[in-house]
C-alpha cells in the first residue's frame, strides 16, 4: 500500500520506517527543508534505538520517500496519517493548530478517495473538525474519510512497540475506510479495537492518564512510606504481585514527564472541563507529580540545610532513559530549583546533553561522563534511570567526591551497598 505521514517526529518517524519496513511504500511530507534533506540522507534528527539503520535501509530501498510537498506525498497514497505535535496550551488544552494546519494542506492536496488518520494525540471531537477542514479546501471530485489511530509507541523501545504493540485501535465510522486500515495493519500484531472516531481519540488520553495516574498512587504511597518507615519498593513489589493490579508503572521516583504524560493528563481534565465534568482524580494526580519533583529537592534542601554554595551533580536529563527528549523532563526543573537556591550545578546525560542544553539555563556544567560530573561534588542526584548509571563503578565515583552523598531520584541502588560504601543515601519512599 502507499502511505504517507505529515510530520516526522518521535512517532511520525518511526512509524513511517516501521510500516515502509513491512514492505509498504511511505511519503513523509515536512515542512522544514533543511531537515528533509538531512532525512534524505538518513539522518533520522532524533535518537531513538535501531531507526538510522531501519531509516537507511528503506530509503536505498526506496519504499521511504521524503518531500516537502504535500500533492506529492499524497498523490498516490491510499492513507494520510496526521502525526504532528499536539502541545498543551498555557490552560492545559491541547493545542490543535499544527493539526488543523495540515488538515488544511491536506484537503488542498486531496486527489481520488482517501483515508484521512490522526496519529497525534487530540481530543474527541477532532476528527470532526479535521473532517470540516478537509471538506473546505478539497478540490471537487475528490473525497475522503476520516479515521483515528492513535498511537501507543514509547520512546526509547519506538520500533518493537510499533512492530508489536498490545493493540492497534482503528476508529472510524466508515466501512470502507475500516476496511483499508485493517488491511494497513495486518502485519502488526496486537488486537484490533475498532470503534469511531471519538472513542479511539478518548482511548488515547485514559490510556496515558491511567499510567500518570498508577505513577503518582506510586509516588503518593513513597511520600507515607517514607514517613511511617516502610520500603516503598517492597510494599508495591506485594501490591503489583496482585494480577488484578500489576506491577508495571508503580515505581516512584521524581514523577513523570515528557511530551505525553504531563500534557495528556492535563488536557484530559480541560477536556471534562468543556463538557462540565471537574475530573478531580487527574487534577490530583497532576498535583502528586509535581510534589514528587519538589519533594525530591527538598530532601537535598533539608540534608545540607542550604543548598547555597554546595555542588550538586545531577545524573540523567531526559524524561526516560534511551530517548534525547526533554521536554517537560523533571531535571529541567529540580536543576532550576536548585540554581535558584544557589547550588552549582554539574550534568551528565548519556544521549540528551545537546537537547538539553537549549533547555536548561546557562552556568552549569556540562560534564563529559558521570565521574566528571561527580567532581569536586557535595552530592549526586540520580534523576533518570538510565542502565549505565546502575554499572557506575561507585568506589571510582566516591573518589572524585567532596561529601559523599547520594539522592536516588529513581531508587536504582540498594541503600544498604550504598552505605557500606559510605555514602549517605537517600532514596524515594525508603530509608
Ligand atoms: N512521542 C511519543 O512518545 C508519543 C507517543 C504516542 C503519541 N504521541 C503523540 O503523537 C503526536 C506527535 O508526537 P511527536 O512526539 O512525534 O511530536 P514531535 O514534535 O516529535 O513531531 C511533530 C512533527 O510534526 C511536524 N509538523 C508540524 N506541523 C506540520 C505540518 N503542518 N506539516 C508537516 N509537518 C508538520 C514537526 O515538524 C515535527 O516533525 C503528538 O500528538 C503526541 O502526543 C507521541
Amino acid at each position: 500500500m502507499t502511505i504517507s505521514f505529515i510530520g516526522h517526529g518521535y512517532v511520525g518517524l518511526v512509524t513511517a520506517a516501521v510500516f515502509a519496513d513491512l514492505g509498504n511504500t511511505v511519503w513523509v511530507v515536512g515542512r522544514t527543508k533543511e531537515k528533509i534533506e538531512r532525512l534524505k540522507k538518513g539522518d533520522p534528527l532524533i535518537y531513538e534505538p535501531g531507526l538510522d539503520e531501519l531509516l537507511k535501509r528503506n530509503l536505498a530501498a526506496g519504499r521511504l520517500k521524503f518531500t516537502l510537498d504535500y500533492k506529492e506525498g499524497i498523490a498516490a497514497s491510499q492513507v494520510v496519517f496526521i502525526a504532528v505535535g499536539t502541545p498543551s496550551k498555557t490552560s492545559g488544552e491541547a493545542d490543535l493548530s499544527q493539526v488543523f494546519a495540515a488538515a488544511e494542506e491536506i484537503g488542498k492536496s486531496l486527489v481520488g478517495y482517501k483515508v484521512v488518520v490522526t496519529k497525534s494525540t487530540v481530543p474527541p471531537g477532532t476528527g470532526r473538525k479535521v473532517s470540516e477542514i478537509v471538506n473546505r479546501h478539497k478540490p471537487e471530485g475528490s473525497s475522503f474519510a476520516i479515521a483515528s489511530c492513535p498511537e501507543f509507541l514509547r520512546e526509547g523501545t519506538g520500533l518493537s512497540d510499533t512492530l508489536h504493540p498490545d493493540r492497534v485501535v482503528i476508529g472510524t465510522n466508515s466501512d470502507r475506510a475500516r476496511d483499508i486500515l485493517v488491511e494497513l495493519h495486518k502485519s502488526i500484531d496486537g488486537k484490533q479495537v475498532l470503534c469511531n472516531v471519538e472513542t479511539a481519540e478518548l482511548i488515547k488520553y485514559a490510556s496515558n492518564s491511567m499510567l500518570a495516574t498508577k505513577i503518582s498512587f506510586a509516588n503518593a504511597i513513597g511520600f507515607l512510606a517514607e514517613k511511617v518507615g516502610a520500603d516503598v519498593e517492597r510494599v508495591l513489589e506485594g501490591v503489583g504481585l496482585d494480577k488484578r493490579i500489576g506491577r508495571s508503572f508503580l515505581y516512584p521516583g521524581v514523577g513523570y514527564g515528557g511530551s505525553c504524560f504531563p500534557k495528556d493528563v492535563k488536557a484530559l481534565i480541560a477536556i471534562a472541563g468543556e463538557f462540565g465534568y471537574d475530573f478531580k482524580l487527574l487534577k490530583s494526580v497532576h498535583e502528586v507529580n509535581m510534589e514528587a519533583r519538589n519533594n525530591f529537592v527538598d530532601k537535598i534542601t533539608r540534608h545540607f540545610k542550604s543548598v547555597k554554595g554546595k555542588t550538586i551533580a545531577v545524573l540523567g536529563l531526559a524524561f526516560k532513559p534511551d530517548t534525547d527528549d526533554m521536554r517537560e523532563a523533571p531535571s529541567i526543573d529540580i536543576v532550576n530549583s536548585l540554581l535558584d537556591k544557589g547550588a552549582s550545578i554539574r550534568v551528565f546525560d548519556p544521549i540528551a546533553m545537546e537537547k538539553a542544553k537549549a533547555k536548561l539555563p546557562h552556568g552549569i556544567v556540562f560534564a563529559k561522563d558521570p565521574y566528571d560530573a561527580a567532581n569536586g561534588a557535595d552530592a549526586v542526584a540520580i534523576v533518570t534511570e538510565w542502565n549505565e548509571f546502575r554499572q557506575i563503578d561507585l568506589v571510582r565515583l566516591a573518589k572524585g567526591m567532596k561529601h559523599l552523598v547520594l539522592f536516588d531520584g529513581r531508587n536504582i541502588y540498594e541503600p544498604t551497598r550504598l552505605r557500606e560504601l559510605g555514602f549517605m543515601y537517600y532514596g524515594v519512599g525508603r530509608m
